[in-house]
């Protein structure tokens, strides 16, 4: 029998349990959800067309001379634009952490007794996404249709917000390739139990990893099988790397807080002058609210409950590390010029734009639109200036709380890539590539 001594981090008390503990019980006793609900069923696009849901910096394109020279509809056009394509974003990226809080918390409730709490807070912050998932896609798909008009729209052109490059580059190639060897030399065990597992229990409850372009999955949607597999069989084999899930999952809100505390600020300023609310802002701001619960669990979960485990393995190690450098690959390796809080290439979602300059809001030839396209993202205008200011901002706060990490490798404490990627002239050469490319597709056909 083995007698663990006071200094075996195994009898260590886990500190962190009891603030987890403390945030579970906040969020149980919070309506924000059911505001959220309400607000979902009565939404109606045309209560909420006229008027901007966020301040004029939060729309698309917002800074380019196009913009400058647009009309007020077109400019509250854009504005709801921004809305959609950011909740977009979030929901593909909650209905990932559903499955990876499912899948987490299965590992520890196994792990310990202790844990089971944590698994019931987990399912119930799953359940809260549900409901913010299916406000989201109520108020885009009407948007949608009454901006755009056109019925399919939703699932084949959103997709192009992360209209994935294809270009070979040496990152994503280590990143495949380290997966792939990790894959053979330590997983063949616990994949086949993860599997088996996954086979008996999240099939009965229809739960699968979604083929979505979120947070987790990767914006661009070009992420290597190998890595697909690797993250969720990591994640859900060992508490270690269920916590290092968590800190990738604090990331994601940052991110997401990086631009909804914004229309949680709007709420509150329409709310000191007597104006009208919109329905989206209101939303914005109760999601806003409901979060806060969410980003305290990965904040503790992330940060702090590791600490009471025993030491990683250097397999462990290198899966959590390969976790956070892929999702600073995928999700914050440059800069746009059009959208705020985006932190990838404009040339990913060239098509996106153009769909939108060839829509009703401007309705313009394929000509015009081109010509506009090459000036909005061709050319350094206030848009990349705007945006760089709020990359630094989240790069500021995701260095905080990654510093923290003792098992990350410097290129992921000091969040490099992302670094690498606040480059206005960077992002304009990438744009510049992206544009010619296009240009000859169209000179084809
Ligand atoms: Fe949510
Ligand atoms: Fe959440």
């Amino acid at each position: 029998m083995t007698v663990l001594t006071n200094d075996s981090p195994k009898s260590r008390v886990n500190k962190s349990l009891p603030v987890l503990k403390k945030n579970y019980n906040n969020n149980l006793e919070s309506d924000y959800t059911e505001k959220i609900e309400e607000l979902d069923k009565n939404f109606s696009y045309q209560s909420n067309s006229d008027c901007y849901w966020s301040e004029p910096q939060q729309s698309i394109l917002y800074g380019t001379p196009l913009y400058q020279q647009a009309s007020l509809a077109q400019k509250i056009a854009l504005n709801h634009l921004h809305w959609l394509g950011s909740y977009k974003i979030v929901a593909d990226s909650e209905m990932e952490v559903i499955f990876y809080n499912t899948i987490t918390a299965d590992c520890l409730r196994k792990a310990n007794k202790d844990y089971e709490f944590i698994a019931n807070l987990l399912a119930h912050e799953s359940e809260q996404e549900r409901h913010h998932i299916h406000c989201f896609y109520k108020v885009n798909y009407q948007t949608l249709r009454s901006l755009i008009g056109a019925k399919n729209w939703l699932k084949a052109d959103l997709d192009n917000f992360s209209f994935a490059s294809s270009n070979f580059q040496v990152l994503p190639y280590l990143l495949s390739s380290s997966a792939n060897l990790i894959g053979k030399i330590f997983l063949k065990q616990q994949k086949q139990n993860y599997s088996q597992n996954l086979a008996s229990k999240y099939v009965d409850q229809s739960i699968s990893l979604p083929n979505t372009s979120g947070f987790f999955n990767g914006y661009s949607g070009n992420r290597h099988q190998s890595m697909r597999e690797l993250l969720p069989v990591g994640w859900a084999s060992s508490p270690f790397l269920a916590s290092n899930f968590y800190a990738v999952r604090y990331m994601a809100n940052l991110s997401l807080k990086n631009g909804e505390f914004e229309i949680h600020k709007y709420y509150q300023k329409l709310r000191r002058n007597n104006q009208f609310i919109p329905a989206p802002t209101q939303i914005s701001h109760y999601h806003f609210l409901d979060e806060a619960f969410h980003t305290t669990t990965s904040l503790f979960m992330g940060r702090d409950f590791y600490k009471y485990l025993p030491e990683p393995s250097a397999y462990e190690k290198i899966i959590a590390n390969l976790s956070v450098l892929q999702i600073q690959y995928e999700n914050l390796n440059s800069l746009s010029g059009i959208i705020s809080n985006r932190f990838e290439s404009d040339r990913n979602i060239i098509k996106f734009v153009m769909k939108i300059l060839q829509s009703p809001v401007f309705d313009m030839s394929q000509k015009e639109a081109i010509y506009w396209l090459e000036k909005c993202l061709c050319y350094e205008h206030e848009g990349f200036h705007v945006n760089l200011k709020i990359h630094n901002h989240l790069l500021s706060s995701l260095r905080e709380f990654l510093e923290n990490l003792d098992y990350l490798w410097p290129i992921n404490r000091e969040v490099r890539l992302m670094v690498s990627g606040g480059s206005i002239e960077n992002a304009l050469k990438n744009n510049i590539k992206g544009f010619k490319n296009f240009y000859r597709t169209i000179e084809k056909d």
